[in-house]
């Protein structure tokens, strides 16, 4: 368990496939979170997803379910990826499925917990997320960890009628060595 100020990040057990299933087929989370607003998924196909993470050997990734510390309930889930096996780059995704707990700091925190869990306990080089340019909460909620954007992906998915520009944003291990003192929230 990886606690933060607000909430607390703990590993997906089988019964939070439920809770997964519900936000990976929301619209609204799916649009924000994978550019896909159509984006559908089983009982069985999340099943087969996360075989290996449950059994506690996927090397890809681990996924983790935001729980609140006062009611003790789930609201979202966060995921640290590798591409590969000798990789020294981390990609990071978060997305709180209940929106009511959006806009309150939740995110920032969950940004700076994988951040400092890839750096200090993973000894990654450095870690990156990709998101809507126009998702303004990602963004800024990453900045305010010390990640700075890397390039405009323009034009680069298509949905909901048009085509969304993208960002890749990155921090550094030396960067966040720089920063920590100031964006330390513990
Ligand atoms: C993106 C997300 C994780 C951010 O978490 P959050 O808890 O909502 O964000 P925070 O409350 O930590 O806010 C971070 C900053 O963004 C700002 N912000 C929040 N919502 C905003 C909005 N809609 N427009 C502009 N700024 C916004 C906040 O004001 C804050 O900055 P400040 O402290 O300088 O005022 C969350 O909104 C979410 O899960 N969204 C849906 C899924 C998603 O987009 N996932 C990310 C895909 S990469």
């Amino acid at each position: 368990m990886i606690r933060g100020k607000i909430v607390y990040l703990r590993g997906l057990e089988k019964e939070d496939l439920g809770l997964l299933h519900t936000y990976l087929n929301d619209e609204e989370v799916m649009a924000w979170a994978r550019s896909r607003p159509d984006h559908m998924v089983s009982m069985e196909g999340l099943e087969r997803e996360y075989e290996a993470e449950l059994r506690g050997d996927d090397p890809r990734r681990r996924t983790f379910v935001v729980v609140e510390n006062t009611s003790g309930r789930p609201i979202g889930w966060a995921s640290i990826r590798w591409h590969g096996p000798h990789t020294t780059t981390a990609d990071i995704g978060i997305a709180l499925g209940d929106k009511q707990h959006r806009g309150k700091g939740v995110g920032t925190e969950v940004n700076y917990l994988l951040t400092r869990l890839a750096f200090e306990q993973y000894n990654m080089h450095k870690v990156e997320l990709w998101t809507l340019a126009e998702n303004k909460a990602a963004i800024r909620s990453a900045e305010k960890n010390g990640y700075r954007i890397e390039g405009t992906l323009r034009e680069t998915v298509y949905f909901n009628g048009r085509f969304h520009d993208a960002v890749l944003m990155g921090i550094t291990k030396d960067d966040y060595e720089r920063l920590k003192s100031k964006i330390r929230n513990e």
